[in-house]
């Protein structure tokens, strides 16, 4: 996939898919170290030791409309051709929890894309979910908590189109303060 940020919609699709009603969205970029992880904990069904152990198989998928899930193998075969990894665990009944490391100096690392219209598109889309987003870049940290956002809203919906502009504008304004004012599509991964 062209954008890590994509890679990271298909993991949250996963984890709704898998009934999940709490997201924890954790990424941490080091650029003197050009590495950047991602984790992601959802409370939803989880998989038994023998279906987590072939989830990173293309044709193994919960999917009734086609055969193959290629999320997970795509997910993996990127972060691998940068030297890094992506690892899942997951218990039945309490959730899974999906970690990846990429090395952003790779000339084979996608750009990380727009993550923050993955995440508000998210939360727009899934009004009854709760998000906690966290992003951290050099030490310095964002947080987005759909809790704190909800109580505050009181009775508007996080499906509200004000709301979702709103998210949008957010997030991208922080992400863009977390890089040094670069715009958040155009964050350069390779530094
Ligand atoms: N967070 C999760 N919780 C529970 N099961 C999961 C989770 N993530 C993946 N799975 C299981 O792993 C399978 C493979 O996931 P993968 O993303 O590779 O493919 P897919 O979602 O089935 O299809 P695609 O991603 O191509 O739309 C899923 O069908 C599902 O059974
Ligand atoms: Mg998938």
């Amino acid at each position: 996939m062209e954008e890590l940020a994509l890679h990271v919609l298909d993991l949250i699709q996963n984890s709704l898919e898998a009934g999940a009603r709490h997201l924890v969205l954790t990424v941490v970029e080091d650029r003197a170290q050009g590495v950047l992880t991602v984790q992601l904990l959802d409370d939803g069904r989880g998989m038994e030791a023998a279906t987590q152990q072939r989830v990173f198989d293309p044709f193994f998928t919960s999917r009734t409309t086609r055969r193959v899930g290629l999320g997970l193998p795509l997910l993996r075969a990127t972060a691998e051709a940068t030297g890094g990894l992506a690892e899942l665990a997951s218990r039945p009944g309490e959730g899974t929890r999906v970690q990846v490391v990429v090395y952003t100096r790779h000339i084979d690392c996608p750009p990380l894309g727009d993550l923050a219209l993955t995440v508000a598109v998210s939360v727009a889309a899934n009004p009854q979910v709760e998000f906690c987003y966290t992003h951290t870049v050099d030490g310095r940290s964002m947080e987005f908590d759909t809790a704190e956002l909800r109580s505050q809203l009181a009775e508007v919906p996080l499906s509200d189109p004000a709301v979702y502009q709103w998210m949008l504008a957010f997030l991208r304004e922080e992400l863009s303060k977390l890089y040094g004012g670069a715009k958040c599509n155009e964050i350069p991964s390779r530094s």
